[in-house]
């Protein structure tokens, strides 16, 4: 598969700067807490490597695959949920790690899965966001990068399930391409 028309929209050594100040702020929160940070598969493998690597305190990791699709009948998509194993978060604080929060509904979806299995205290970190997107009315405490309403790839992120591993977050030249 070829790639598309592309920019950098944000370089390696620009994310790795970022990831150091989130894992910071994240350390200053949440280092008294036993988390346990759950990563939404596929996209935000990578991100959650890179940003567990800076982070010296115990945690633990659980993983969880999502996927969501637009139904033509609805306003918002639907997400499906599918964890890889036993998720016990039972009065522990979970702290989603996420690629991109674009409409929000997949955010919306797992606070609903870890809210039914009482979780203590739910955080996000995202590594980008695109804000002008949102649907759903959510507060996300740690976030990389807003980026603009454009198809971004690479870092983790698929374009049409290629191109995970490019090290630096590419922009689609046009929307027609998603
Ligand atoms: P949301 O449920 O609308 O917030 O969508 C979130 C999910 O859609 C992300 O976890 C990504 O998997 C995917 N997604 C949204 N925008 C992009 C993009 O620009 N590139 C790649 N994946 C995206
Ligand atoms: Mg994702």
């Amino acid at each position: 598969m070829k790639l598309p028309l592309h920019k950098v929209l944000i370089t390696e050594e620009q994310i790795k700067r970022r990831i150091k100040e989130l894992a910071k702020q994240v350390t200053d929160d949440l280092a008294d807490e036993n988390p346990v940070f759950l990563v939404v598969l596929r996209g935000a493998f990578i991100f959650a490597a890179d940003l567990l690597k800076e982070l010296n305190f115990p945690y633990e990791i659980a993983f969880i695959s999502a996927s969501s699709y637009a139904d033509a009948t609805e306003p918002v998509k639907n997400v499906s949920l599918k964890p890889c194993h036993d998720i016990d978060i039972s009065g522990r604080t979970v702290v989603i790690v996420e690629d991109i929060v674009d409409t929000g509904g997949t955010i919306k979806a797992l606070y609903e899965f870890l809210k039914k299995r009482n979780a203590k205290r739910i955080e996000v970190v995202t590594l980008l966001s695109k804000k002008a997107r949102r649907k759903h009315d959510l507060k996300i405490k740690y976030v990389g990068f807003e980026v603009p309403n454009v198809f971004v790839f690479g870092y983790g992120l698929d374009w049409k399930q290629n191109f995970r591993g490019i090290r630096d977050i590419m922009a689609l030249e046009t929307n027609d391409e998603v």
